[in-house]
């Protein structure tokens, strides 16, 4: 099998088979908001974000992404052909844990992305700017983990009707009410590692980094 179509059947498999690109919600988000630099911890291979954004940061620690990215150009190939902009796209892979700080990467990003990859809102929110968005779910506790920081706002929820994303701005102090317990602390989420019910979830959350 020729690289090319690793590259091509990698990002097929997990991300056109499972309808999971996201791309028309990259495309709501950047017809929103002003946003230079995305950056992606836990990223996988999910290169759609490039496909609307030009520059994007990617941070992954396992072995199959870095595989994956080493193929230079077949990914920029696979972005060039999808790419909804005239610029080159610019994109970085970074094979680490992204519990470590990248210092090039500090007070650099106006879109964080965290889905499913952990508690990213608080290892990476140093690359976010002041004023800069967390996109975030709640798969592993992280949106819930935002809600309780100091540091954020939630600002937006994300839905997706009839394949058709959606922001809305309304009700968003119904979100992060506990089912059953009047108090959940940073530390609990820690050790649960995975979202707790709540009276009213959205699949998504926008928060704005304030602090
Ligand atoms: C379930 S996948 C999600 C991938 C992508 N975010 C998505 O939504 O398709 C989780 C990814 O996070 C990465 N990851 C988890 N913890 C990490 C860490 N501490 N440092 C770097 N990557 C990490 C894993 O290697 C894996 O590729």
């Amino acid at each position: 099998m020729s690289q090319a179509k690793d590259v091509l059947q990698t990002y097929q498999k997990y991300y056109v088979d499972r309808d999971y690109e996201q791309v028309d919600l990259f495309q709501l988000l950047k017809s929103e908001f002003a946003i230079s630099h995305v950056i992606y911890p836990g990223s996988f291979v999910h290169i759609s974000p490039s496909f609307i954004f030009q520059k994007v940061s990617y941070i992954d620690s396992d072995k199959n992404a870095k595989l994956f990215f080493q193929q230079e150009q077949q990914v920029q190939a696979l972005i060039e052909g999808r790419k909804h902009y005239q610029e080159t796209p610019s994109i970085s892979f970074y094979s680490v844990d992204y519990n470590r700080t990248i210092s090039e990467l500090v007070d650099s990003c106006d879109l964080l992305l965290s889905q499913y990859a952990g508690f990213i809102s608080e290892s990476c929110k140093a690359y976010l700017k002041i004023g800069g968005l967390l996109l975030v779910n709640n798969s592993h506790a992280d949106a819930g983990l935002a809600a309780l920081d100091k540091d954020y706002k939630l600002i937006a929820t994300v839905h997706r009707n009839k394949a058709r994303y959606r922001i809305s701005y309304s009700d968003l102090e119904a979100y992060f009410v506990a089912k059953g317990r009047t108090h959940l602390s940073k530390d609990y989420l820690h050790t649960l590692g995975r979202g707790v019910g709540y009276t009213k979830t959205a699949p998504l959350y926008l928060f704005r980094r304030v602090s």
